[in-house]
């Protein structure tokens, strides 16, 4: 088999508040491929936000090995992180954070402004509008957040998430402020970019949301509870499209 793009071994991560130590991460041990698309599962606080930020770089566990397409990102100081959360990982988030007065383009530009590769003013400008393409918003790029749908609030953020060609694209709730035809829509877009070849990593608590993932992996108080192909997992497997389903059994 393949180097998995993503490894941890025995995850921990232990938060001190005041007397106080809660145990988030109690050893988790999970193995993600390229081209996978996988739901974290679990009730509030059982550990999907940390175990999000972890993979994305975003903060670092407290014991265990994390390892990142060969490197052991779990051992590297925080601006060495920071480089590689730049590079490797896109973002998509519940609530959008899309700055308000800036365009969706602009929004969408604003990552390569940061970025050592970015290039010049123009060069930034045809990435932007690709990305914007590829989401299908090439018509709404002067267009400002609070001139948008929900849905299309999203795109604009799932254009600048994969901007840069992340190698892992993670979502935390990305549909929970969207109703649900445009939840359908925007779950038709990661399963696009998935079926281009995009990694994808999403934070659900909704069956069927993660019954567009491949896999489902459960927490519960901090620990992995079970790790299922879609149509094994008793909850996911009834929102499975039957043809996948199908599909799978084949
Ligand atoms: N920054 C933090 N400081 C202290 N405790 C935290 C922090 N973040 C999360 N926790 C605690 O860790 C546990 C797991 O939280 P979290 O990962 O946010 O779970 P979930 O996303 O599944 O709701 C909870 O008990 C939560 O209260
Ligand atoms: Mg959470």
């Amino acid at each position: 088999m393949e180097e998995p793009i993503i490894q941890l071994q025995a995850i921990a991560k232990v938060y001190r508040v005041g007397v106080e130590t809660i145990h988030a991460l109690r050893g988790v041990d999970l193995s993600i491929g390229r081209n996978e698309m996988v739901a974290i599962m679990g009730k509030s606080g059982s550990g999907k936000s940390t175990l999000m930020n972890t993979l994305g770089c975003l903060d670092r566990p407290t014991s265990g090995e994390y390892w990142l397409g060969g490197r052991l990102v779990s051992a590297m100081k925080a601006d060495e992180l920071a480089l590689v959360r730049n590079e490797e990982i896109g973002f998509v988030f519940q609530t959008f954070e899309l700055l308000a007065r800036q365009t969706a383009l602009e929004n969408v530009e604003l990552p390569l402004l940061y970025s050592a590769t970015g290039g010049g003013a123009s060069a930034r400008r045809k990435r932007a509008l690709e990305a914007l393409e590829r989401v299908g918003l090439g018509g709404r790029v002067d267009h400002r957040p609070n001139q948008l749908s929900g849905g299309q609030k999203q795109r604009v953020a799932i254009a600048r998430a994969i901007l840069n060609n992340p190698r892992i694209l993670m979502a935390d709730e990305p549909t929970g402020n969207l109703d649900s035809a445009t939840t359908a829509e925007i779950l038709g877009l990661f399963s696009a970019l998935h079926r281009a070849g995009q990694t994808v990593i999403l934070v659900t608590h909704e069956n069927d949301v993660a019954a567009h993932c491949q896999r489902v992996v459960r927490l519960f108080d901090g620990r992995i509870l079970s790790d299922l192909p879609a149509e094994q997992d008793d909850e996911v497997a009834p929102h499975v499209p039957a043809a996948r389903a199908m599909g799978a059994a084949a």
